[in-house]
């Protein structure tokens, strides 16, 4: 098979062994299937966006022509499909993803002030949040489009999905595209660890799990790799919810326990996670319930009108925050007056401020999910990628010869 680039013209001389195309076709995560080995005199690629190109371009052609305009290396940026997430967190053991993640996400809090920060950008609708996330630390930039849709589960479709990217700041280009679904649920279960770490009562074993929905059992599993957790208390209000939790936690190490309401779920837990999700203000824990001496980790408050604590829970807490300017839009603060005092957990993290002081004090961790951690995260992976073929390279990026001639590129897909 003979190839050009689209920006020149250029012609490689290239072979594609026809198995390797029936393989591809077969295959369609193209782990497998080798372009740029020894058959091929081709840029690097990766194997299966090629083959998908050439057939695309192909079509694109009439499905007369294999010589149509194929992305340069410079076009390419590497891709962490959903399935290639899953594969690279099993290859890698998902307790040790979550506790590499936490100290990844640590290491970034304590440089904190090295980062660009904004609250995120919020399009609030009757049914949902759709949100950006952007960070940057001068050399790499990151961005999360991440949504909040409680309604969904009804449709059969997730609460919470989400995608993200990282780039070079000195170019502008990208350097990974991944799904952030399951990279979310990671990053919010490490953040959550880490918090715990610095605030949750010293030799913690029982923790307990309200909302046991799709981000459950990576909390419960950050809170056992990270913090020592034996014993999680389960409570959900869909009986489902936590029957499933339970299932996929067997085997896990962890001693699993469902309880018929919040209040019992609680008893001699030390740590407890709310993790539920409602558009309208809720009431998961009310202030007779939490005894002293508890580190809370609210998760589910995370937007205008939708907390989990009562107020009065607030007010006998120590709270600390990711970033108050966000925090105070959307987390349990909203429902606090606007200069109610918060702790930044990075200040904790750096030891410029304390954590935990006493075995009496009840400890907040008022989380709403902040840009930083899911930059962390982003980085994280694709150093994990390395050395890997858990990725794909999409054409991302149009790459003409002359940079000016992007028309002229253009033209040669004709
Ligand atoms: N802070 C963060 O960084 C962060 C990150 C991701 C998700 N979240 C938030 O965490 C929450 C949970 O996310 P998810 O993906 O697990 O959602 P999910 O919809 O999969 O699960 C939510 C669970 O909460 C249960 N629930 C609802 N009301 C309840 C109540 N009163 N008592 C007990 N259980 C109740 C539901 O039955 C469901 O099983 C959402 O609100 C989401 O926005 C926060």
């Amino acid at each position: 098979m003979i190839r050009r680039s689209r920006s020149s013209g250029v012609y490689f001389a290239m072979i594609v062994p026809l198995d390797a195309i029936l393989e591809k076709l077969h295959n369609p995560t193209g782990k497998t299937v080798q372009m740029d080995d020894e058959n091929s005199t081709a840029l690097p690629f990766r194997p299966a966006a090629p083959v998908i190109n050439i057939l695309e371009y192909s079509a694109h052609a009439g499905g007369t022509s294999l010589l149509s305009p194929l992305p340069s290396a410079k076009a390419m940026v590497p891709f962490v499909s959903v399935e290639n997430m899953m594969h690279l967190v099993h290859h890698l053991g998902v307790e040790t993803v979550l506790a590499e993640l936490t100290d990844a996400i640590e290491a970034d809090f304590r440089r904190w002030e090295s980062f660009d920060k904004t609250p995120r950008v919020a399009s609030h609708s009757r049914d949902g949040v759709i949100e950006l996330m952007p960070t940057s630390d001068g050399a790499v930039y990151s961005f999360k489009y991440v949504n909040g849709h409680p309604k969904n589960i009804v449709d059969g479709l997730q609460t919470v999905t989400a995608f993200g990217l990282l780039a070079e700041v000195s170019t502008g280009y990208p350097v990974l595209l991944t799904e952030m679904t399951l990279l979310t649920a990671l990053r919010t279960a490490a953040t959550s660890a880490m918090a715990a770490r610095h605030l949750a009562p010293k030799g913690a074993r029982t923790m307990a799990m309200i909302g046991n929905g799709a981000q459950a059992e990576f909390q419960a599993l950050a809170m056992k790799a990270v913090c020592g957790i034996d014993t999680v208390r389960l409570y959900d209000i869909d009986p489902r919810a936590t029957e499933k939790t339970a299932r996929n936690l067997a085997g896990s190490g962890l001693e699993v326990v469902a309880c018929p309401s919040a209040q019992a779920a609680i008893e001699g837990a030390e740590i407890i996670t709310t993790c539920t999700a409602d558009k309208q203000f809720a009431t998961i824990l009310t202030d007779n319930m939490v005894g002293s001496g508890v580190h809370i980790n609210a998760i589910g408050g995370d937007c205008p009108g939708k907390t989990e604590l009562h107020r009065d829970i607030v007010l006998r807490s120590d709270v600390f925050v990711e970033y108050p300017p966000q925090t105070r839009i959307e987390g349990e603060i909203q429902q606090m007056a606007p200069d109610f005092p918060v702790t930044e957990l990075w200040k904790v993290v750096t030891g410029a401020a304390p954590g935990r002081r006493d075995a009496r004090q009840i400890t907040l961790f008022d989380s709403v999910g902040f840009a930083i951690e899911d930059f962390s995260a982003l980085r994280y992976v694709r150093d994990r990628l390395s050395g890997t073929d858990f990725y794909q390279n999409l054409d991302m990026i149009a790459d003409p010869d002359d940079p000016r001639d992007l028309f002229g590129m253009l033209q040669r897909a004709k």
